[in-house]
């Protein structure tokens, strides 16, 4: 046993005392160091995502033809391995957290490719709850604790939802049987975004992204999960880490739906608004490859906690959209992260890029990795110092309008929810309704519910008059006429 500075320590039961009751001397400066570092052993937790469940694995390409849509390295070849790790989350909870609450299912995935990690930070549903990067703050402000009394508040999600209709895909998502998976093997993964691929040709395509779970999708028994809830609250972290243990490696078949470039403009739906999805049936999945993750981390806290996962994190042939969710995004996890773990966090191994890595980014806080040794700090030069490589630009994307704070175009938030509704079995149909009226039942103000209810009705009757019948309202006539 050594100090921090590979000292060895004469002691570690005893402090060290004048005479044998006390007091402690400061010169015990073994005492000293373990303290002070037990006092900062906490970080913050992730503003959102905080409790969560990390692996290392691989992606295996297995269709030659990728290389068709996409000049990313590794999706070049038929058969190409690249190293991942895998985080998978819930979304509200803190870093103690029950594992199976109702949430969404973060899946973040990164890809230490032969040109830089891609990151690829999705959730188990294919929409999101809002559609413009602006509001996430106060969305979030609804899941976590009320200011005033520290307690979770149904009130102030139930009136951010019903004055968000937007949101109503994703709350139907998040009642059915996916809003409680039965592990984190048995989730789908999705892009949830529109991004943009493009070819060694310069051609570019918009592509959406789904991990199929090659277990199968499963959700719990609400009743179950509550049990788990309260006994085994760890019980999906628990799960994951002992599939793999044991040898039981879960996988995931990744597809991608390919949007011809020309499409956005015409598509019946906006493929640049998250709260939508795009019809497989006007873009058939095309398979991709294979994800299986086969090895636990040695450290949670070095491997899981340090992992910083940014959809800012891409490669070339992996673009952006104009999605203003996203583009919110490509700013806010890099900007939490230089909070969370330091200027310096891609220097921690779990995010330490398999490449070289050459800029002219210096010092900071924790660098740790040689900080750039005696090579030039500017650019140009003429010293020989890196450059940049024109290859590997991002391709242009043409505007129109004027700038200003702009409405998305599409007010329609209900034909999709609707059509998921309709899609469902009638029992998974009772599920769904019995869930939101067990959800907005603790909502204390009825013009809450009555606005929601509303809503629901609006996707489609039916729906609307058996969530009123569970909460014991009537859906008003005047919602019924328009
Ligand atoms: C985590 C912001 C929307 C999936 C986070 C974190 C922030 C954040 C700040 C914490 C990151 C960290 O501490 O490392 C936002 C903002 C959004 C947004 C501003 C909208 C404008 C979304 C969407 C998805 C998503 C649409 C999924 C499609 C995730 C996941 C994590 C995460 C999976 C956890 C990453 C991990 O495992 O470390 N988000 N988020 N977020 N977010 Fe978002």
């Amino acid at each position: 046993m050594t100090t921090a500075s590979g000292a060895p320590v004469g002691d570690n039961q005893n402090s060290m005392t004048a005479g044998q009751r006390g007091p402690t001397l400061i010169q015990d400066v073994h005492f000293l160091e373990k303290m002070a570092h037990f006092d900062r052993e906490r970080i913050p937790e992730r503003v959102v995502h905080a409790k969560g469940a990390g692996a290392f694995g691989y992606f295996e390409v297995t269709n030659d033809e990728i290389s068709k849509y996409t000049k990313a390295d590794f999706l070049s070849e038929k058969g190409k391995r690249t190293e991942m790790f895998a985080r998978f989350s819930t979304v509200a909870g803190e870093l103690g957290s029950a594992d199976t609450e109702r949430d969404p299912r973060g899946f973040a995935l990164k890809f230490y490719t032969d040109e830089g990690n891609y990151d690829l930070v999705g959730n188990n549903t294919p929409v999101f709850f809002v559609r413009d990067a602006i509001k996430f703050p106060d969305f979030i402000h609804t899941q976590k604790r009320n200011p005033r009394t520290g307690l979770k508040d149904k009130d102030a999600v139930w009136d951010f939802w019903s004055l968000s209709p937007e949101s109503l895909h994703q709350i139907t998502y998040l009642h059915g049987d996916r809003g409680i998976p039965a592990t984190f093997r048995h989730m789908n993964g999705y892009g949830s975004h529109t991004y943009k691929w493009v070819n060694d040709q310069g051609e570019a395509f918009w592509i959406t992204y789904s991990f199929i779970s090659d277990q199968g999708v499963k959700g719990l028994d609400v009743d179950v999960a509550d049990e788990l809830a309260g006994k085994q609250p760890d019980y999906h972290r628990e799960d994951l880490y002992n599939a793999i243990e044991n040898g039981d490696y879960p996988s995931w078949t990744l597809y991608v739906q390919i949007i011809p470039y020309e499409d956005y403009k015409t598509y019946k739906w906006d493929i640049f608004d998250v709260t939508k999805t795009v019809s497989k049936k006007d873009y058939p999945r095309i398979e991709v490859g294979k994800m299986v993750l086969n090895r636990n981390p040695e450290n949670h806290f070095a491997d899981v906690e340090q992992s910083a996962l940014s959809p800012a994190n891409l490669v070339p042939g992996i673009e952006t959209s104009p999605d203003k969710m996203l583009q919110g995004r490509l700013f806010s996890y890099s900007d939490t992260q230089r909070y969370r773990l330091g200027v310096n966090h891609q220097q921690i191994p779990v995010n330490r890029p398999k490449v070289e890595v050459n800029h002219y980014q210096r010092d900071g806080y924790m660098a740790v990795n040689g900080n750039g040794g005696g090579r030039p700090v500017y650019e140009p030069n003429s010293i020989d110092g890196p450059v940049e490589d024109p290859a590997s630009k991002s391709t242009s994307f043409e505007l129109e309008g004027v700038a200003d704070s702009v409405a998305y175009d599409s007010e329609d938030h209900y034909t999709q929810p609707g059509d998921l509704y309709r899609l469902m079995s009638e029992d998974e149909k009772s599920r769904l309704v019995k869930n939101f009226a067990d959800h907005m039942r603790q909502v204390t103000r009825d013009d809450i519910k009555l606005r929601q209810i509303e809503h629901f009705y609006k996707a489609d009757p039916e729906w609307g008059e058996r969530v009123a019948e569970e909460l014991g309202l009537s859906v008003p006539e005047s919602i019924k006429t328009v």
